[in-house]
């Protein structure tokens, strides 16, 4: 399987509830590497440029709220088959229909306190990696390699 690089997010609440390390621990035990991290207290600008593909539906403005409520942590996840690895780990949107085990079965309140955020494609993973970090802020394993 290809290498991959995706974006993930642990949202306002997984920061303040205290469950950075652990999510960050799960990404690694299944082979994720962070490969550009960074806290950051959300700009209702960023938000709404984030999730403008979801403009037009009914929860945007709720959704906008909550993920400029608090600081979140942005980064690069990398590793194989990192797209689908991450929304695997994170389980389904609505925590109540997530499987058990999942990020978002263990950590998360409701659906827009669902904890984390995962690209959902490969192309989308293009689109969101570069909307947080530069090609300079992120780090290579090629030396190791
Ligand atoms: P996320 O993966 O960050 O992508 C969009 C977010 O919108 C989603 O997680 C949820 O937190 C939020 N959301 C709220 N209501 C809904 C809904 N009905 N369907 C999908 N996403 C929703």
């Amino acid at each position: 399987m290809a290498i991959e690089r995706t974006l993930s997010i642990i949202k306002p609440d997984g920061v303040s509830s205290g469950v950075i390390g652990k999510i960050i621990g799960r990404f690694e035990e299944k082979g994720l590497k962070p490969v550009a991290i960074r806290m950051q207290h959300l700009s209702r600008h960023e938000a709404e440029g984030f999730y403008a593909v979801h403009k037009e539906r009914p929860f945007f403005k709720d959704l906008c709220a909550f993920m400029t409520s608090g600081p979140v942590v942005v980064m690069i996840l990398e590793g194989e088959g990192a797209v689908q690895k991450n929304r695997d780990l994170m389980g389904a949107t609505d925590p109540k229909k997530a499987a058990p085990g999942t990020l978002r079965a263990d950590f998360a309140k409701s659906i827009d306190a669902n904890t984390v955020h995962g690209s959902d494609s490969l192309e989308n993973a293009k689109v969101e990696t570069a909307y947080f970090f530069r090609s300079t802020e992120q780090f290579s394993y090629e030396w190791k390699r």
